[in-house]
């Protein structure tokens, strides 16, 4: 079966990853792609997104620019996890431009085209789904599923003590996918667990394309590995990609969630009804373990595959 996907990103290393995952993997097929701003600004977002499509070779693949801002205030960005462009590693200016749609309407197009023959991605701020559903409310029915990056249900944030980063980015925006239609959320819960190992790191720099343009993807700062509670980077993003490829990758449970969207020490921060002390029903699936060798034996598959595009 393959599994026709919008991706709404902000490359970014680990988004950088995830796509390379799908374009690679006979699986997955990439439809369309959205920018937004968070690692970086959306202009460089957006120039790494066709930058990567014209690398390996898909620039039939249609990008719309997205978000510059979130809903409310201004985006903070990561260059110093990800690079001065946004994204590490060396990759050329691309030859080719956005399409003339807002990455929202691209979304919108998509899903009215394709309907459940689509699931959206969406691993940066949420934004431009969040534009989306403001444009098309029966968004979530439309679709096969909306699959999030973003949030810590249970656990500690990597942005703030308490908030992820694409979450922290636009928690309003955050909110309203949340409340919105039961999306798939794969927060820092799982995706700690979605990493890599420095062995695999040093033999993908040592090799020839593609493995030599994924592996500064791969490698974060230090103080980011440890984040995770070891040394093996996680790749966040890419985890969402790697269970649409095998649904054993991620493990969901339902909770009812909201997100904080005030701007004080709690901005961003997901709270879960966890031991289930309230009325409310679950609105998300939770993912709340990703199981390490599936993932990154999926990874290899995915990135090996785009030696055969
Ligand atoms: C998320 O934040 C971004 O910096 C990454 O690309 C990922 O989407 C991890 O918290
Ligand atoms: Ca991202």
């Amino acid at each position: 079966m393959v599994t026709r996907v919008h991706l709404d990103v902000d490359p970014g290393s680990d988004d950088a990853v995830m796509i390379a995952m799908a374009l690679g993997h006979p699986s997955i097929e990439v439809a369309s792609m959205s920018t937004v701003g968070g690692n970086s600004t959306v202009d460089n977002t957006t120039r790494n997104a066709l930058a990567i499509l014209e690398r390996f070779d898909r620039t039939d693949v249609p990008v719309a620019r997205g978000a510059s801002e979130p809903m409310e205030g201004t985006y903070d960005t990561a260059e110093w996890i990800h690079g001065e462009n946004g994204i590490r590693g060396d990759l050329s200016e691309p030859s080719t431009e956005p399409v003339e749609a807002h990455g929202a309407e691209l979304i919108v197009r998509q899903a009215r085209e394709h309907g459940d023959d689509i699931t959206i991605v969406a691993v940066g701020p949420m934004t431009n789904l969040a534009m989306a559903l403001q444009l098309e409310p029966s968004l979530p029915d439309m679709v096969d599923g909306i699959y999030l990056m973003g949030g810590a249900a249970t656990v500690a944030g990597n942005k703030t003590p308490m908030a992820e980063a694409n979450f922290h980015n636009d928690p309003v925006a955050a909110s309203r996918v949340i409340q919105s239609g039961r999306p798939f959320m794969a927060g820092l819960d799982a995706t700690h667990d979605a990493t890599v190992s420095g062995e695999m790191i040093d033999e993908y720099s040592g090799l020839d394309e593609p493995y030599d343009i994924v592996g500064p993807w791969l490698d974060y700062p230090d103080e980011i590995k440890r984040l995770g509670g070891g040394m093996d980077p996680a790749i966040h993003d890419a985890a969402v990609v790697a269970h649409l490829i095998d649904p054993a990758v991620l493990t969901f449970g339902s909770y009812y969630l909201d997100v904080e969207t005030t701007s004080g020490l709690c901005r961003g921060a997901v709270v879960c009804d966890e031991r289930r002390v309230t009325d409310n029903a679950p609105n998300a699936e939770v993912a709340v373990a990703a199981d390490t060798e599936r993932f990154r034996s999926v990874f290899e598959e995915a990135i090996d595959g785009l030696l055969e595009g």
